[in-house]
């Protein structure tokens, strides 16, 4: 559904650009804001892009709906050259700061939406109730946008990426600006166009929402891709260690866990251990013979956020 091949984005530093005929040349440099993306998501798939401010999830956007150019390298949308418009008669997109012509109610919004795409009067309306009723914009829909708060524009925003049931959904931080409920609103509606066979494809900074309603993920930092792969290979890597919760520790008691040069920490007559898997069962023997009450054993495991941290922690050290 979508492809990048080699995609590269240079801005300039200053706009308008300094011709380089002139002398000088161009000053200020260039911003290399995307170094060689390539990426393929295929039909049915929910891929989260994630990466820090300034990272080029927004440019990679803008480049795959041909809204800017790429320095070097191509983009297809259903297996169709960006740059022919027929690539994006299936998508829905909505903007990083959607903002529109905001004497208009939500309802003329997608009138106007929907008549761009041709859709008939009485789809329109139908449409257009439905979408209203579940991003809760109906009691709003006949509200100026001019008086709507972030969060509504946000969802009215999403209600114009959906107006043309689109097959392929491009989302530039759909949950931006959202309250808790209107987050699990968002997932859930994207997990129900999932299940409706539809492709999404959405950049955030909310790595809990990526984390459970994604099949995959991509992380660019600085223009570069430093890891793309399943949700799963993320969540359900090997075990990394356990922590084990011992309660009704004695001082005595304590200075043996102490000895053991295992990473504890107390907090009145319980302690907190983070063992590896070679040394867990020989933490449980020794519990058991102090006759100490084992409260808990939890696995840790690598989580997105870890791994998020680790790869700009990486690219800060090795910058
Ligand atoms: N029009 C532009 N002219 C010059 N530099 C730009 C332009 N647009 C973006 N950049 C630069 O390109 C880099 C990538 O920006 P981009 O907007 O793609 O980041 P992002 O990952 O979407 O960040 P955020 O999470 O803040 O939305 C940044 O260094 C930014 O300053
Ligand atoms: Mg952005």
């Amino acid at each position: 559904m979508i492809k990048t091949i080699d995609l590269c984005k240079t801005y300039t530093k200053f706009n308008p650009p300094i011709p380089p005929f002139k002398k000088g040349g161009i000053k200020g440099g260039f911003v290399y804001a995307l170094k060689s993306l390539n990426l393929e998501i295929k039909k049915g798939e929910i891929f989260g892009f994630l990466g820090p401010n300034g990272a080029g999830k927004s440019t990679t956007i803008k480049l795959i709906l041909d809204i800017i150019r790429p320095t070097s390298g191509k983009a297809h949308l259903f297996n169709i050259d960006v740059a022919n418009p027929e690539s994006r008669k299936k998508v829905g997109y909505l903007p990083e700061n959607p903002s529109f012509y905001d004497y208009l109610t939500a309802e003329e919004l997608l009138w106007f939406a929907g008549r761009t795409h041709n859709i008939d009067g009485d789809s329109i309306a139908k449409k257009t109730g439905e979408l209203l009723e579940l991003l809760d914009l109906t009691e709003a829909k006949s509200t100026p946008l001019r008086k709507y708060s972030k969060g509504m524009v946000q969802r009215a925003g999403l209600a114009h990426a959906l107006i043309h049931d689109p097959d392929l959904l491009i989302l530039d931080e759909p949950s931006s600006g959202l309250d808790p409920i209107g987050r699990r609103k968002v997932a859930d509606l994207l997990l129900d166009l999932k299940n409706k066979g539809k492709t999404i494809f959405f950049s955030s900074h909310i790595l809990h929402d990526v984390e459970t309603i994604c099949d995959k993920v991509g992380i660019i930092v600085e223009g570069e891709l430093r890891f793309c792969g399943k949700i799963s290979e993320v969540l359900h890597q090997s075990v990394q260690g356990y922590e084990v919760l011992v309660q009704n520790v004695s001082d005595e008691n304590f200075k043996e866990i102490l000895d053991k040069e295992v990473n504890c920490h107390r907090e009145g007559d319980t302690v907190r251990l983070m063992v590896g898997e070679g040394d867990l069962w020989q933490l449980i023997e020794f519990i058991k013979s102090k006759n100490l009450s084992l409260f808990a054993v939890e696995p840790k495991r690598k989580t997105l956020e870890g791994l998020f941290l680790e790869l700009i922690k990486n690219s800060k050290s090795s910058s």
